[in-house]
């Protein structure tokens, strides 16, 4: 897509603010595919989304090739497998993905299951449902042959019951939250996938941003895509992930977007925030952009065949 293309399609009928984009901002060459993830261990996920790109693999194949790799990662406590359990003991996992064509999929609370996000693709691809949940979605996945598995690891049941002893709250970001994985691919199509196994010693039964589409991921094929990690209750609550892309449609820079997202938390904390959010975007023209409440935030962005990690200073 051309910049004045782009300006034709984000500025329709909206006042856009002096933030669009110069011509030196522009991504060269609309060929080169980006992956851009949540944290650390977005890294590893990027890679693996990167070869599956470069096999001729789809945007969609590379986001859920990519969410899989911390889902399988028992050293990483907040998704799928070793994910740290609700306040009972249990491993619950969130999931969604959309594709450039606007579909979506979704699994809320799902048990013994390793790979939500690919459960959640099925959703998409095989009913004419966006969300499943719970025991429903678990069957769903079992009637697909998805494996049952154990997902608390000797680690993760010790860690829960190490906590239960003090009961002290655990914030989403302290044990790192979601892994989000958001592809352009070489014909400039969007995709992602978000997973995550939420907020550690949750109630049972709690439902966080992650699965909720415009919430914890959204993507738009005109106009760009994001998604969150951290405290998904406040993410919810302000639609964060559209919101994002809604505010890149209307001229915000993708970085700015992210920032105007988080204020909208931000206001109605009066400043008293304990808790942290993060959002990542990639606009149509493959500028990327991001901004977090509070500093330790980072994403992993594999462009030209580099996959690097980048930190991020908190807004507040
Ligand atoms: N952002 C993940 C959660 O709140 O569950």
């Amino acid at each position: 897509m051309k910049r004045r293309d782009f300006l034709k399609t984000s500025a329709i009928g909206i006042t856009a603010p002096s933030i669009l984009m110069s011509d030196d901002e522009i991504k060269p060459n609309m060929n080169d595919p980006l992956i851009l993830s949540t944290w650390e261990h977005g890294l590893p996920a990027n890679d693996v989304a990167w070869k599956v790109l470069q096999n001729g693999g789809s945007a969609m194949d590379a986001a859920e090739a990519g969410a899989k790799v911390p889902e399988a990662d028992p050293t990483s406590t907040s998704v799928g497998f070793g994910g740290l359990p609700d306040e009972q003991g249990n491993v619950t996992l969130d999931a969604c993905v959309m594709d450039s064509d606007g579909n979506a999929g979704s699994v809320a609370f799902l048990q013994n299951i390793k790979h939500p996000v690919s459960v959640a693709r099925k959703v998409m691809e095989e009913t004419k449902h966006v969300m499943l949940v719970g025991e429903g979605a678990r069957q769903f996945a079992v009637s697909h042959g998805f494996e049952e598995i154990d997902l608390l690891t000797d680690e993760s049941k010790m860690a829960w019951e190490k906590w239960k002893k003090k009961r002290r709250e655990m914030m989403p970001h302290e044990t790192h939250d979601t892994i989000s994985v958001l592809v352009q691919d070489k014909n400039g199509d969007l995709t992602g996938a978000c997973t995550t196994s939420g907020w550690a010693y949750k109630m049972h039964g709690r439902v966080g941003d992650s699965p909720i589409i415009g919430a914890g991921l959204f993507v738009d094929n005109e106009i760009g895509c994001a998604a969150a990690t951290g405290l998904g209750e406040e993410v919810i609550k302000t639609t964060g992930s559209f919101l994002v892309v809604e505010l890149m449609r209307q001229g915000y820079d993708p970085t700015a977007a992210c920032e105007e997202a988080l204020n909208r938390v931000i206001k109605k904390h009066n400043g008293n925030l304990d808790f942290q959010i993060a959002y990542i975007a990639i606009r149509k023209d493959g500028k990327i952009g991001s901004a977090c409440i509070k500093d330790g935030f980072e994403y992993a962005l594999l462009q030209k065949g580099k996959n690097n990690l980048h930190k991020i200073k908190g807004t507040i």
